[in-house]
């Protein structure tokens, strides 16, 4: 009986996890710069707000199109976008 309560409690604890907006992040690193901050021809994306960075990635995931951006965030959920906005809005 004492198994199927910590069971429960596992299983509510992963349905709860929050999205880690810093770790999804960092996939964006390579391209947007370290933290966002780019050093080449993409944007930097550091310090944009949180509703501007998750307009764009939604934009981005329902073009239609195939280019670098739009196939980036087809691969995240609508959490993990969010969290993603918001981490780089606390960037600066
Ligand atoms: C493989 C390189 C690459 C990766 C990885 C990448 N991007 Fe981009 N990103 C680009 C390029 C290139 C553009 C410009 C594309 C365009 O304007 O159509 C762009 C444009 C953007 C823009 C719009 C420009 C702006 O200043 O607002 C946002 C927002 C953005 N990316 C966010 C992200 C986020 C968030 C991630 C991680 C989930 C990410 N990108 C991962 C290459 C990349």
């Amino acid at each position: 009986m004492k198994n199927i309560f910590w069971l429960l409690l596992f299983f509510c604890s992963v349905a709860l996890a929050q999205p880690n907006g810093e770790l999804l992040a960092s996939q964006c690193f390579q391209c947007h710069g370290f933290n966002g901050h780019s050093k080449g021809e993409i944007d930097s994306i550091a310090g944009e707000s949180a509703s501007d960075l998750y307009g764009d990635l939604k934009e981005f995931q329902n073009n239609g199109k195939n280019d670098i951006m739009s196939k980036q965030s087809r691969l995240y959920t609508d959490e993990e976008l969010k969290a993603i906005a918001i981490y780089f809005s606390t960037v600066r």
